[in-house]
């Protein structure tokens, strides 16, 4: 009987040692997400993130504007607006949602990043010679933004596709894959994991210096859609050999 008491014991402490370790793991993985920017790409992003249980802090330059209000309402969960560089100070992961030949001097103005995520998403697209977009920098928007947050972890992602198919996937027809690259494993990991909340496939490419493979991934995205053949990236996985 002593015995059957002293099972039962370990079997219920042992129960509620694993449902703490789960609360604390959902704590941890609950992050607060500052979203820099209310444009666009923010208003596909932050409510995407929130409808998976993250805190939104959006940064804008006016976070009283009514349309800034707007989108924090709109954004099922805990959502806020504040000053760009104090959003970026609360957040855990920060998401660079502002325009590409911006996003730089912004990085550099949210003062310390040092242990964040970065999320980058922008694009720096200019017109060619030709006349056809071009990408606008040498290496990438990604690697300029890590060399100017060292201290941060970069994720490139969200780059290769129109805002309106983060917003809702099905409107692309099928699947549409979203390429990820970074140099933080852990980093990369929570990036893929919201993309995939998001309905999304992910494929992870490598290090962020291949970074300026997807910016160049968009490039050609707008060259086709500006030729009449609008399409999405959806890279087929080769079945398990
Ligand atoms: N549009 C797309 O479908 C799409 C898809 C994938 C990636 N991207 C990339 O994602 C990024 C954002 O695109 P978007 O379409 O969301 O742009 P957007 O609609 O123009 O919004 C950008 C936001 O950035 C902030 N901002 C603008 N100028 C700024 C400045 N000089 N300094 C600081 N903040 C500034 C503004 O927010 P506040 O006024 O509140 O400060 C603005 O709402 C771009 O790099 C773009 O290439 C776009």
């Amino acid at each position: 009987m002593r015995t059957l008491t002293r099972r039962i014991a370990r079997y219920l402490s042992n129960t509620m040692l694993a449902l703490a370790a789960c609360a604390a793991a959902e704590i941890a993985f609950a992050d607060t997400i500052a979203v820099i920017g209310t444009g666009r790409v923010a208003s596909a992003l932050g409510p995407g993130f929130a409808e998976q249980g993250h805190t939104i802090i959006y940064g804008s330059r006016d976070p009283s504007r009514a349309e800034v209000q707007a989108l924090v309402e709109q954004t099922r969960g805990p959502a806020s607006a504040a000053p760009q560089a104090e959003a970026a100070a609360r957040a855990d992961m920060v998401v660079i949602a502002v325009p590409g030949n911006v996003a730089l001097d912004v990085v550099r103005s949210l003062g310390n990043l040092s242990g964040k995520i970065i999320l980058d998403p922008t694009n720096i697209v200019m017109g060619g010679d030709d006349g056809a977009p071009t990408h606008a920098v040498e290496t990438s928007n990604a690697e300029l933004i890590q060399a100017a947050a060292p201290g941060a972890r970069v994720v490139k992602a969200f780059n290769t596709l129109n805002y309106m198919t983060m917003i809702d996937p099905a409107s692309s027809g099928g699947p549409v894959t979203i390429p990820v690259v970074g140099d933080d494993a852990d980093a990369k990991a929570k990036v893929v994991a919201l993309a995939e909340g998001m309905g999304f496939e992910v494929i992870d490419l490598g290090p962020l210096r291949y970074a300026d493979t997807l910016e160049e991934m968009l490039v050609i995205w707008v060259n086709a859609r500006n030729l009449g053949t609008p399409f999405d990236y959806h890279l087929r996985r080769r079945p398990a050999q």
